[in-house]
């Protein structure tokens, strides 16, 4: 499974980066606003650092703006994903820019349905938005698992991209059932490391280091 990292913020990118943890970033626009920095800028600055796709999202609705603003950002760097919403002029867009050899990730995905169609436009990733479904009280991993089912069964190259994860049991779930990408925000993945009984277990063995002085160095 593939680690995105959801943010646009350069130093947890690059502690992830260090540690082989980052597959990929992906960003959105309310991201770039948190960052407080130029789009072109930031954008340039994470592709420089991370070898993996770099999603970043376009600003227009329509198909000829969309696909304008697509061309402008792939000349940021190779690895440039352009990120156009799921509605039709962003599947427009999507065909148009993957017909020219760029990577597409669609984006605010939260059917099956519109899954089907980006894979149909040729995207290069789907993003389903887990967490936004959960908070309206359905389940956004049924959605995962469905797209998971009718890509396979189609044979579709689509990648899937779990977004919108905001708990390790997210990135868990999306695992177990084959997603090949999940992007989280650098605070869920690091929370991965995290188990009760490993902390009491060091402090179990710290107590028998001091005790029986233990040294190796
Ligand atoms: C990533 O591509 C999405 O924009 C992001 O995961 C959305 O997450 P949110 O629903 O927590 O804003």
């Amino acid at each position: 499974m593939k680690f995105f990292v959801d943010t646009a913020e350069i130093d947890a990118i690059a502690e992830l980066n260090d540690l082989g943890m980052v597959d990929g970033v992906t960003t959105n626009p309310s991201l770039i606003k948190k960052s407080g920095r130029d789009i072109i800028e930031v954008t340039k600055e994470i592709c420089d650092l991370v070898d993996g796709p770099v999603s970043a999202e376009v600003t227009a609705t329509d198909a000829e703006t969309m696909i304008a603003e697509g061309r402008k950002l792939v000349e940021i760097a190779e690895n440039i994903a352009v990120k156009v919403p799921l509605t039709w002029d962003g599947l427009k867009a999507c065909k148009s820019l993957t017909d020219d050899g760029h990577m597409v990730n669609v984006t605010l995905c939260f059917s099956a349905n519109q899954a089907l169609l980006a894979a149909k436009a040729g995207a290069s990733f789907i993003s389903p938005f887990i967490g936004r479904l959960d908070d309206i009280n359905l389940d956004g991993m049924e959605i995962i698992e469905d797209i998971r089912t009718i890509y396979d069964n189609y044979g579709f190259e689509t990648e899937i991209l779990a977004a919108s994860i905001r708990s390790v049991n997210h990135i868990l779930d999306s695992a177990r059932i084959g997603a090949d990408v999940i992007t989280a925000p650098p605070a869920v993945i690091k929370a991965m490391v995290n188990h009760p009984l490993t902390d009491k277990g060091l402090d179990a063995f710290l107590a028998d280091i001091k005790a029986a002085d233990i040294k190796i160095l």
